[in-house]
């Protein structure tokens, strides 16, 4: 079975979890956001406390994206800071990971995530698919991919991370400006032939079912129509696409805009009890 569709959750509400001996990093912690029980990839914000460390030499066997939220994590002799990502394939060679400072991480396994001690068997690490580090704070931003969001959205801009040469999967930084809901009334709504995930690291997005706030999570199955969508108070969200690269039939119609959405969320039984469950807005995720 895919992922459900979660549509949306204040990850705010989700409970962390200290790793055991048996998981991948024993003694972080761990927010799960979503989770594919075929193929056990997870999106999921790791926390690493002060001083962890992994010391020993491991690979892990299915890829791993990184996005660092806060503090400092170190894979080998690369340190990864605030806003700075990785794409790290399956079977490269990890001489430790430590956070002598601690780190909170938005990472995405790409399936079953051991870490297994000693090299890898040969053949599994392909280097061409590593993305060792880009600082995204250093970064220009450019134009949004698609020509309907630049042409509507205000100010938007774009940091692509990563593009898969392969299945055309896509990983990218989103902003845009307020928008002036007077002006802006009314909007089309959009359809994806792939999975769209996002996570809120900023601003807000008012949809109908419901306003995003900072540290929101969506993962949207492929194929189905979704917004209006605008923003009040401007967006900063990292994106991911699954399934192949992300296109948009836009509707030839528009609706109107709900600034004020009733909040009404799209969630699997399991976080069905947490759609409402209050949260501290002070903390980021
Ligand atoms: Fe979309």
């Amino acid at each position: 079975m895919a992922r459900p569709h979660i549509e949306f959750i204040q990850t705010q509400v989700l409970p962390w979890k200290t790793l055991g001996e048996d998981s991948s990093r024993p003694g972080a912690l761990a927010k799960a956001l979503s989770y594919d029980a075929d193929s056990k990839a997870v999106s999921v914000i790791m926390k690493y406390p002060p001083g962890w460390s992994l010391p020993e030499s491991h690979y892990l066997n299915s890829d791993e994206e990184l996005y660092v939220l806060n503090g400092a994590l170190w894979v080998g002799s690369v340190e990864y800071c605030k806003g700075d990502y990785a794409h790290l394939p399956a079977g490269m060679p990890r001489p430790s990971m430590n956070s002598p400072k601690g780190a909170s991480v938005i990472t995405f396994h790409e399936g079953e995530h051991r870490t297994i001690l000693g090299d890898a068997p040969v053949g599994l690490y392909d280097p061409a698919r590593l993305i060792a580090k880009i600082e995204s704070e250093k970064m220009s931003w450019g134009q949004p991919s698609d020509p309907v969001v630049a042409a509507i959205a205000n100010n938007a801009g774009r940091k692509l991370l990563r593009e898969d040469p392969k299945t055309g999967e896509r990983t990218w930084l989103l902003q845009f400006g307020p928008d002036n809901p007077k002006k802006m009334t009314h909007g089309r709504t959009e359809t994806h032939p792939v999975v769209e995930e996002v996570f809120l690291l900023d601003g807000e997005i008012s949809m109908p079912m419901g306003t995003l706030k900072p540290g929101a999570y969506f993962w949207r199955p492929a194929n189905i129509e979704h917004g209006p969508v605008g923003t009040l108070k401007g967006l900063f969200g990292l994106f991911r696409c699954k399934g192949g690269p992300l296109t948009t039939v836009w509707s030839e119609s528009e609706t109107p805009i709900d600034w004020a959405p009733a909040h009404n969320p799209i969630l699997p039984p399991q976080l069905q009890p947490l759609a409402t469950a209050p949260y501290d807005t002070a903390l980021p995720y």
